[in-house]
């Protein structure tokens, strides 16, 4: 079943370079949307939804929050929008990355994420800690003025930054604080394919999971527009509908 809905943007706001946060007020979607899933959202002049990842819920206010960098005509136009206007979304949409798991139980997480594939990570994040669980964050920006959510994250994780430029915490890239963290249980990931290939390679041996950012098409596992290689197989994944979270060793990046 396709999920149809009209949001109202209750507030939107630009929180780093290129960077917008929408709060949006709804009535299903905040009540059922777990970490990992996205909004489609559709973009009035362009034939295709743009896949948004969900930031955050708030159950009692019934708001879902996105945030997307404005990279193309699509999300400039997304971005125009302003506070009481009305968008047209699909969702959520689907398989987030799991959570209440009962052999998680006093894990410690890790989470790994990168730019704009930051935002799953935070809805998530806050959740687990929510359960209990040790969350630890390595968050990498181009640079200072990109980074975003850095207090939001501290609330419930121990947060490291990087930016690629060294303007704001550490220099380098994600993977350089890998071996430097606490141990920990299990790691998800988030964020542009090369940091994703390389995060998994360095973690192996890790229980993991990754959620893949991708332009999609019908959105809904119609066609085959996102579709990535099965491990060990001679098939294919479709990122909108087996994903977008896959287990580390499920699919080939
Ligand atoms: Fe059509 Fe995924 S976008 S199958």
């Amino acid at each position: 079943m396709i999920n149809k809905e009209k949001m109202c943007i209750q507030s939107r706001q630009l929180i780093a370079a290129d960077t917008i946060e929408m709060v949006l007020k709804n009535r299903r979607v905040s009540q059922a949307a777990s970490p990992g899933q996205f909004l489609h959202i559709s973009v009035p002049g362009h034939t295709l939804r743009r896949p948004i990842s969900i930031a955050d819920v708030d159950k009692d206010a019934g708001t879902t929050t996105i945030l997307f960098k404005i990279n193309g005509s699509g999300t400039e136009r997304l971005a125009a929008y302003t506070e009481e206007m009305h968008l047209d979304i699909l969702g959520p949409s689907g398989n987030g990355f799991p959570t209440a798991t009962a052999s998680m139980e006093d894990h410690t997480i890790l989470l790994i994420g990168g730019g704009i594939g930051i935002p799953p990570l935070h809805y998530l994040g806050r959740t687990l800690a929510e359960q209990g669980k040790k969350v630890i964050a390595v968050l990498g920006f181009q640079s200072k003025s990109h980074v975003f959510y850095e207090k939001k994250f501290q609330q419930f994780a121990e947060t490291f930054i990087v930016t690629d430029d060294g303007s704001y915490g550490n220099s380098g890239l994600v993977t350089d604080l890998l071996d430097d963290v606490t141990p920990f249980d299990r790691y998800y990931t988030c964020g542009p394919m090369p940091m994703l290939q390389a995060v998994t390679s360095k973690l192996a041996h890790k229980d993991g999971y990754l959620s893949l950012e991708e332009r999609m098409g019908c959105g809904i596992g119609a066609c085959f527009a996102c579709v990535i290689p099965e491990a060990g197989t001679s098939g294919y994944r479709k990122i909108c509908k087996d994903g977008p979270v896959f287990q580390a060793e499920e699919v080939v990046l």
